[in-house]
């Protein structure tokens, strides 16, 4: 959560900061704030509320040098106040900072630094860093050095960036368990530093990661000399980089023609799906290698399954354990990550470790992944929409679900590909231990090859889902019901609407219904359910017939052939025919397509729902 970004350049840097801001916003929207630095003169804008704000508040500055913030409270409220960057400024020296992460043990360098006559201005936990960088400042000569010794009294999670009217021309920026990249130019004219590749690629595709440790040091000798790079560990040794370049560019965060981001997004799942299938349905059958290297050795290990991971990503598991108990024929476990990792668990031989999360930077699903590590779990995999994320880096095996950046906080396309990954690899297990014939593979193959079509037939339906989203404008409350592998699909829409409607929304399995939730089921309370057309379409048909014989309004997306009619408070939505195992990756999307719907008839800004982020990388 928090996105930063900062440059040094010949050239105006202020709207590059904007800019950038703008692409980061999705991290985190509650404040913003930017700090530049024209030979030793420092300046501060800071604006609650959104990225154009700031605009406006900063409209007209011009500056060579500066780093930029946009906040998702954690310590302290939203208020100006709090908004980054942070300035330390006492005996004519002023410090500014902008941090994305948690410094743990900023009460007691608060406590300490009041004592040596700081003041603050703010409540978060970044202000110390500002104060303590001014303090080393003054006891060394050199900004790099004074940021050292600060980063050495830190305890926690950082990105930081930090520069000094004491050092003109000077940008030194950090990483420490919080993503932090450069982007570099040629010709070495400016060189642009962000947390989030998406903020750099209107300007270079050229990228350098910082490994945890790292600081970068950007300087210039005079204003038209180069900008030069130095990148040095803790104790300020040079170290060697490699730049890579992106395949990310400028249309892939670019909102084109839709509305909002998460419209595109939803949109792009057929082309996501099919990405992240692409190696597999031009090939003839399924192998190991897939998931990496080391799978091959690996995989013959697997006797259970255990999953990790929060929210949207947590739900993708939960309909991957009804694929490898079924179709594998791996005992399997899902558990929230944030649970897990604070559980005494019995760790048992042979467990394949899954961490799923669109991101790879979620603090519970990586501290989750860390946990099981500690706890002598060897076999670990990690299915995830970043590649240089923290979370790749950190399992044997990987997977990259090819979804491309999502930047709505409603998680949709990484959902469907999050799936797609898990139903590859229930297969690639299944083969493992023969129990795949090659005709099952090869039928799987093939309706892995018909899912993108599937998926964009699904939706072709929006206009009747926007219909019956005018039907929910004023409830304040909703259940959704599905059954079997398509209960998650009801607990995914049942978040979905949350998220970004704010209308109250549970989910249940169906079967649970007579247990409690029937008591909440009148005129007002409208029933979304799933109605794939198998095995447990009857069982359905009857819960529903209970939901309208206490008058409640039912919501049916239903298979083709699923025998559910509409009659007088039964609204029907038939997709096509019922699509197997793959089912549950069609029955999301038009839930996906009903929440955005409603949020957008109740006026809500869909993309940046209230109180959430894109990417929750505290605790
Ligand atoms: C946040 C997002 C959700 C996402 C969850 C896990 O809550 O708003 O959309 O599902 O984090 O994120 P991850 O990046 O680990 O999938």
């Amino acid at each position: 959560m928090c996105g930063i970004v900062a440059a040094l350049s010949h050239h105006d840097v202020v709207p590059f900061l904007i800019e950038g801001l703008r692409r980061l916003e999705y991290r985190g929207y509650d404040s913003a704030g930017l700090a530049t630095l024209t030979g030793q003169h420092l300046q501060r804008f800071r604006a609650v509320g959104r990225v154009k704000e700031l605009e406006e508040a900063s409209a007209g500055h011009a500056a060579p040098l500066g780093i930029a913030h946009t906040r998702w409270a954690t310590h302290g409220a939203v208020t100006q106040d709090n908004a980054h960057p942070h300035r330390s400024e006492r005996d004519g020296r002023s410090v500014c900072v902008v941090h994305n992460g948690i410094i743990e043990n900023h009460a007691e360098l608060r406590e300490a630094l009041r004592e040596r006559g700081y003041v603050f201005a703010s409540q978060t936990d970044t202000e110390v860093v500002a104060h303590l960088v001014h303090e080393a400042r003054g006891r060394t000569a050199s900004l790099a050095e004074a940021v050292r010794m600060a980063r050495a009294q830190l305890r926690g999670a950082y990105a930081l960036g930090i520069v000094c009217s004491d050092d003109p021309r000077t940008l030194v920026v950090a990483r420490q368990a919080a993503p932090l990249m450069l982007g570099l130019t040629a010709h070495q004219q400016s060189v642009f530093v962000a947390s989030d590749a998406s903020a750099l690629v209107s300007q270079t595709q050229t990228l350098v990661y910082l490994e945890d440790g790292d600081q970068a040091v950007i300087t210039q000798v005079s204003e038209s000399s180069p900008v030069v790079v130095r990148i040095e560990d803790m104790q300020g040794a040079a170290l060697v980089r490699e730049s890579t370049t992106t395949s990310l560019t400028h249309d892939d965060v670019d909102l084109g023609p839709y509305a909002h981001y998460m419209q595109k997004e939803m949109a792009e799942q057929p082309g996501a799906v099919a990405a992240t299938l692409e190696t597999v349905v031009g090939a003839g059958s399924l192998a190991p290698g897939l998931f990496g290297s080391e799978a091959e050795g690996l995989f013959p290990q697997v006797q259970r399954v255990l999953i990790l991971a929060c929210g949207t990503s947590y739900h993708s598991g939960l309909v991957a354990r009804y694929w490898l108990e079924d179709i594998a024929g791996l005992p399997t476990s899902v558990e929230i990550a944030s649970e897990y990792r604070y559980r005494k668990s019995v760790a048992e031989p042979g467990t394949l470790v899954i961490t799923i999360s669109q991101s790879g930077e979620t603090a519970d699903t990586l501290a989750a992944l860390e946990h099981a590590k500690a706890q002598g779990q060897q076999l670990t995999l990690s299915i995830c929409n970043v590649p240089e994320s923290s979370l790749i880096r950190a399992s044997r095996l990987r997977f990259l679900t090819r979804a491309g950046p999502e930047i709505g906080v409603a998680s949709t396309k990484a959902f469907t590909t999050q799936l797609a990954a898990l139903y590859l690899l229930t297969l690639v297990l299944a083969k493992v231990r023969g129990v795949l014939s090659p005709g099952a593979e090869a039928e799987a193959i093939q309706s892995l090859r018909h899912l993108p079509a599937a998926l964009a037939s699904v939706l072709t339906a929006e206009p009747e889902f926007q219909a019956w989203a005018a039907e929910f404008v004023e409830k304040e409350h909703a259940l959704f019901l599905g059954r079997g592998i398509h209960s998650p699909i009801a607990m995914e829409g049942a978040l979905k609407l949350k998220e970004i409607s704010y209308i109250h929304a549970e989910a249940y399995a169906a079967g649970e219904l007579k247990h409690g939730p029937l008591a909440l089921v009148d005129a007002n309370m409208p029933i979304v359910a799933v109605a794939p057309n198998d095995q447990l379409a009857e069982k359905l048909r009857s819960n529903l017939e209970e939901v309208r014989a206490r008058g409640g309004v039912l919501y049916v997306v239903a298979d083709q052939g699923a025998g559910i009619e509409p009659s007088d408070g039964v609204r029907v939505i038939e997709l096509g025919d019922h699509a197997g195992a793959l089912s549950p990756i069609l029955h999301v999307v038009p839930l996906q397509m009903l929440a955005y719907h409603v949020a957008l008839a109740r006026g809500h800004d869909v993309d940046k729902p209230r109180n959430l982020a894109k990417s929750v990388t505290v605790e």
